[in-house]
């Protein structure tokens, strides 16, 4: 069978090496992939903006299966439009995204079907939601609706944060995104990524990640899209993750299929695992970056039959292997991520770096030019190693960084000390 992926990062170089390891994959291409990808099969150069021209490459090239890597694609429905094509497609409906497309959205389906998470109110003018704010008194997470790379969240100290938030999403600080509000409850507690595979009716339970969001060691400096990431989170028991299938991912299932909307494709829960059990942070409607690049290597079973299954609503028949090692991986990024990452300095040794044992290198925004890798994007490199802790697992990721010479960029020296400090605490 040809597939084609959708998307150009690290989480799109681990899937695009997975998938051409199957027994079922003929060629793969990659749209618009990265020189990661262009080892794994053929980057291509689509529109992806332009679902008909997609559905035309598709046509000629006998595409039997696409996989949708990011949320965008999907928020636009390129799945639908493939789908009225008669195109088979990993990734849910334009409708089915809006898990991840509208938080407002989610909140309704959490409080229609019981599902936990944190309290909230949703708003539509400053007035309203400051006086929200001033009855449930701080610290409180302010968020705009819509989708905003990451900068949509305000975790409000004191009430003066709070109304700033407020005031800037509503005067259009985040665009559209902002129009409306989300006002929540503050959650404390132990976060975890969850991911499971769902075909609209049934769920399977992939494997846990614990991500870290902020760019600097000790967690601190703003907000990026992941500096690295391990599997399993120790902090996900499996009587837990039995728990979250039950009173999180199955209920949501339900409720989409109620909607006339079924989910199909990868559901990531953001979880925050509190005293009174796990709830609900957020939905994504695809696999994490740099998630998914320590999800990878640890998924012992052939990918492909597991995606066609999802598509075909047969997941119940399939059961994946995943390995009992710890997957850690570390992200590179351009000096000035994230605020202004720059383009084009030269990187050596990536080599040498993936040839170490136990060790994968995935590109995210690298560019090969006809002498050199060079930096493209913000975050660049995702270095992975495997062991049999999350201690071993970054002892070798770190050992491979070390080997990578690229004086324009950076990385987080302390990727998975939670888990590192849980072991040797034993
Ligand atoms: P989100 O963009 O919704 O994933 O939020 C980004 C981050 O903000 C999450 O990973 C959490 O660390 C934090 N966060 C969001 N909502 C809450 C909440 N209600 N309580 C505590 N932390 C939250
Ligand atoms: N690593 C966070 C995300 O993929 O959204």
């Amino acid at each position: 069978m040809n597939i084609l992926l959708i998307g150009s990062g690290g989480r799109e170089h681990a899937l695009a090496w997975a998938i051409s390891a199957s027994a079922l994959c003929d060629r793969l291409y990659i749209a618009p992939g990265n020189p990661g990808t262009a080892q794994c099969g053929e980057n291509v150069v689509i529109d992806v903006a332009d679902h008909q021209a997609v559905v035309s490459f598709c046509k000629l090239q006998g595409i039997g299966l696409v996989v949708v890597g990011p949320e965008g694609p999907l928020v636009a429905g390129i799945a639908d439009d493939l789908v009225a094509a008669g195109i088979k497609v990993f990734g849910p409906s334009k409708a089915a995204a809006q898990l991840e497309g509208s938080k407002a959205f989610t909140k309704e389906l959490c409080a229609e079907f019981g599902i936990p998470t944190a309290g909230f109110g949703r708003f539509t003018d400053a007035a309203a939601a400051k006086a929200y704010v001033a009855e449930k008194g701080a610290p409180i997470v302010i968020k705009a609706d819509g989708l905003a790379a990451g900068k949509g969240v305000v975790m409000a100290q004191t009430l003066d944060e709070a109304n700033e938030a407020i005031a800037m999403m509503f005067s259009g600080g985040l665009g559209a995104a902002g129009e409306e509000v989300v006002i929540e409850e503050w959650m404390i507690g132990e976060e975890a990524s969850f991911f499971a595979l769902c075909d609209g009716t049934h769920a399977l339970a992939m494997a846990s990640a614990q991500d870290h969001k902020r760019v600097g060691d000790g967690d601190t400096g703003p907000n990026t899209g992941g500096m690295g990431a391990y599997s399993p989170a120790p902090v996900m028991t499996k009587a837990l993750e039995e728990q979250v299938m039950a009173q999180i991912i199955m209920p949501t299932l339900a409720g989409m299929a109620s909607r006339g909307m079924p989910f199909q494709g990868i559901l990531y829960a953001g979880l925050m695992i509190t005293s009174q059990g796990p709830r609900l942070i957020e939905y994504n409607v695809r696999f994490g970056d740099p998630e998914c690049e320590v999800l990878m290597p640890r998924l012992k079973s052939d990918i492909v039959p597991a995606l066609l299954a999802a598509c075909d609503g047969v997941l119940d028949q399939i059961t994946l292997r995943w390995s009992e090692e710890a997957a850690l991986s570390v992200v590179l990024a351009a000096k000035g991520y994230p605020a202004g990452p720059e383009k084009g300095s030269v990187i050596k040794g990536v080599e040498k770096a993936a040839a170490l044992d136990d060790v994968l290198v995935f590109h995210a925004g690298t560019k090969q030019t006809a002498l050199d890798l060079v930096a493209d994007g913000g975050r660049v490199l995702n270095v992975v190693g495997l062991g049999k802790s999350v201690g071993e697992a970054q002892a070798r990721a770190y050992s491979a960084v070390d080997l990578i010479d690229w004086p324009g960029g950076f990385c987080r020296r302390d990727i998975g000390w939670q888990a590192v400090k849980r072991e040797s605490d034993g």
